[in-house]
């Protein structure tokens, strides 16, 4: 399984810190281009390349980590998505199984140490492919967090909208 990360700001740089830390392989892009992520490639050690948006988006499962306002260029022209799992909005995303996850917590948090109080932290996903969920909870899992899954991209983009949501922002540990 190969991931891509389309953004490497906060959330984008944050996801790819929990990935090193396993070992994980995984190719992160911005829209700068594969140079001005040279610091961070050497930071992050040998398992994330630096790569373009086009060699990014070809992974079987692809963080997009991009301001909303940014989204629609960030995903344009981009080949079909042929069933990979993707976290955006549906629609600029044809094809793509769509999973809502690692929004919810701020970056420092999501890109720290997963365990805390005794037990590891929560992080919340939704999607309508159950199988596509499956997979994002293993990796959920193999970073060392907990998964929750709060159902529908319906029910669980409400619950993880920020702002509006309940959800965001709220640091939650399952102990035992
Ligand atoms: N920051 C948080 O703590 C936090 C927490 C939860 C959720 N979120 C959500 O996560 C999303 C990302 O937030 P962020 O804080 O990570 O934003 P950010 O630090 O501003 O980073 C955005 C990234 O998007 C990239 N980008 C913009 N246009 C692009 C394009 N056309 N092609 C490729 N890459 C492009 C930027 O590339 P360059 O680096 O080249 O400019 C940058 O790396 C937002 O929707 C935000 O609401 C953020």
């Amino acid at each position: 399984m190969t991931i891509g990360i389309i953004g490497s700001g906060a959330i984008g740089t944050a996801f790819a810190r929990t990935l090193a830390r396993a070992g994980i392989e995984a190719t992160i892009s911005n829209s700068r281009g594969a140079d001005s992520l040279k610091a961070l490639i050497r930071e992050l050690g040998p398992s994330i390349k630096a790569g373009t948006r086009e060699e990014a988006a070809r992974a079987d499962i692809v963080l997009v980590a991009v301001n909303w306002s940014k989204l629609s260029a960030a995903l344009a022209s981009l080949p079909d998505w042929s069933g990979r799992i993707s976290e955006v909005f549906a629609e600029l995303v044809p094809g793509a199984r769509v999973v809502k996850a690692f929004n919810h917590l701020r970056a420092e948090i999501l890109a720290g140490d997963p365990c805390a109080e005794g037990g590891r932290r929560v992080l919340f996903y939704s999607g309508n492919d159950n199988a596509a969920k499956g997979e994002v909870a293993a990796l959920i899992d193999r970073i060392g967090f907990v998964g929750i899954d709060l159902g529908s991209l319906a029910v669980g983009g409400k619950l993880t909208q920020f702002p509006g949501g309940p959800l965001p922002n709220q640091n939650l540990v399952k102990v035992g």
